[in-house]
This record gives structure tokens, sequence and C-alpha cells, in this order.
């Protein structure tokens, strides 16, 4: 019977492929814009990354100012639907890695919401 025992290592954020994506987000703030306007961000992400990861760090290193709906982050909830590339999608599901990022990333309020 062999002692050996498996030794693994954790991968460090070194080791984990990062890739830039853009994110182009429609915005409204009824204090100071007469209609919905579209604003880029560029975030560094990895592939484990999803859309709410990249809402996230928008809010948290770029603009503060940057709102929106979620609660669970896991799926369960509905609150973080929002369109994105045209598609009605939950941002905690979605990866980023499975949406085409040789383009800018839409993001929008679902339709029917203000
Ligand atoms: S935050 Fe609850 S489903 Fe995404």
């Amino acid at each position: 019977m062999s002692n050996a025992v498996m030794e693994s290592k954790p991968a460090t954020p070194d080791e984990i492929p990062k890739f830039t994506a853009t994110l182009v987000v429609r915005r409204f703030d009824p204090e100071v814009d007469d209609e919905p306007r579209w604003q880029n961000f560029e975030v560094e992400m990895y592939g484990t990354d999803r859309v709410l990861d990249a809402l996230h760090k928008i809010k948290w290193e770029q603009d503060g100012s940057l709102t929106f709906r979620r609660s669970c982050a896991h799926g369960v909830c509905g609150s973080d639907a929002m369109r994105i590339n045209g598609r009605n999608r939950l941002a905690c599901k979605t990866l980023i890695k499975d949406l085409d990022i040789s383009k800018p990333i839409t993001i929008e309020a679902i339709k029917g919401l203000p």
C-alpha cells in the first residue's frame, strides 16, 4: 500500500488567464439625463467571471454611481435579469467567456422596464 499523498497546488490569480472585455452599459439617471445613454467600460476579467462580476468590478473600481439589481448572485431569485447582447439573461449565470468578447458586450434593462 502506498503512502503517497496527492499534492495539489491551488492556482494563483497570476496563473489564471486574464482578458479584457468591453461592456457597453445603457444608463439613465432621471436627475441628470433626458434620455438613456450608453457608456463604455473596459474590465480585466478571468474565464470564471460572470457578467455580474464585471458589473461589480465596474461599480467598485471605476464608477460607484453604476446601479443595478441583484440579490442572491446564484441564479435563484431572478433579480439580476437584464438584456445582455440583446437577450434576456441572468447576469449571475452568464459567464463572460461564453459571450463573444471580440465585440463589446451590451448590457441594458430588460424590455418593459424603465
Ligand atoms: S442575483 Fe439572484 S438570480 Fe441572479
